[in-house]
């Protein structure tokens, strides 16, 4: 990693976690269990790239890092609230996330579904908090709609419905349709994070087209890490169940071309990604970094 790069990483994650803080209800709040279950799962830990990425995103376009903390926590929110539903029994059946238990063996099935929803509720009502920078040229609605259709059923909800759809020794995908699930359940996200915080900052449209590119590259070459990490790590490093999606017979990269393949796979995805960075000039440079830091990770 970058000299630079992990305390950039660390004060950022700490300027996520304390607005995050703020903008959610504090857990004594009524009712307290769903206030509980929405906090347990947002500081149970987690990289908080896509954040991290929404604040770096406003920065490489001369932006503060201010008007884009409602962005950077509203992804969060919408990421942790994916995380917790993606781990329920009828989706993944995953007993461990961030390394502690997930939501439904903590506080049951119920109370986790309606934590999740609660998490993807409230995200927009932090996102609509934003209050664009004299004479932007987005407005509030442009924020929201964005995120909204990130979030929604043609991307990442669609994404996972394909993914469950994926699952199962008799479904065979083709490497197109693995692709479109990656980029609706994973990419989108991401790519959503960089323009979220471009918007935030007033980017050009040309720098926003940039930064979308750069974040569905990035998203991409992330699944397929995370795919190869589901096959060479431990449960312990990762902090969730390893080895679970050939156990359940998932459509990944490497059940599809190998290890070896996906790795050029993530790195092709990134060297693509790190080269949409170009109008950025020197402004671009941590992003990039990001970039190469999102590739080599091992949790
Ligand atoms: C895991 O995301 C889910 C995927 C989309 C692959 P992260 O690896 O960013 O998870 P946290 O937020 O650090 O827990
Ligand atoms: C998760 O993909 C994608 C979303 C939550 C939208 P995975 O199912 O591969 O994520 P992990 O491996 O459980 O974190
Ligand atoms: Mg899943
Ligand atoms: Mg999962
Ligand atoms: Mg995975």
């Amino acid at each position: 990693m970058h000299s630079s790069l992990k305390s950039y990483l660390s004060a950022h994650r700490k300027t996520v976690d304390s607005a995050i803080g703020k903008f959610l209800p504090a857990a004594r709040v009524r009712p307290a269990t769903v206030h509980e279950a929405m906090r347990y799962s947002m500081f149970a830990g987690g990289k908080r790239l896509r954040p991290i990425l929404t604040l770096a995103a406003a920065e490489a376009c001369g932006g503060e890092i201010e008007p884009a903390l409602p962005s950077a926590a509203a992804v969060e929110c919408i990421h942790t609230y994916s995380l917790i539903h993606d781990d329920l029994p009828c989706m993944d059946d995953d007993d461990v996330r961030r390394g502690m238990p997930t939501s439904h063996v903590k506080f049951g099935e119920g109370v986790a579904v309606l934590a999740g929803d609660a998490l993807l509720t409230i995200a927009f009502k932090i996102l609509a908090k934003t209050v664009p920078i004299a004479k932007s040229r987005y407005t509030v609605a442009d924020f929201v709609a964005d995120l909204a259709d990130t979030a929604g059923s043609r991307k990442l909800i669609g994404g996972q419905i394909l993914d469950l759809e994926g699952e199962g020794e008799n479904v065979k995908l083709t490497p197109a349709q693995l692709r479109y699930i990656h980029e609706s359940k994973t990419a989108a996200l991401l790519s959503c994070s960089v323009r979220l915080g471009g918007m935030a900052a007033n980017a050009t449209p040309k720098k926003l087209e940039a930064l979308s590119e750069f974040g569905h590259s990035v998203g991409l070459a992330f699944q397929v890490i995370d795919d190869i990490l589901d096959v060479t790590q431990t449960s312990e490093k990762l902090g969730k169940s390893a080895g679970k999606d050939e156990a359940s017979d998932k459509s990944t990269y490497p059940a599809m071309f190998g290890l070896e393949k996906s790795r050029k796979e993530a790195a092709r995805l990134t060297t693509k990604a790190l080269k949409a960075l170009k109008p950025f000039g020197k402004k671009g440079e941590r992003l990039e970094q990001i970039g190469h830091y999102l590739l080599d990770r091992d949790y």
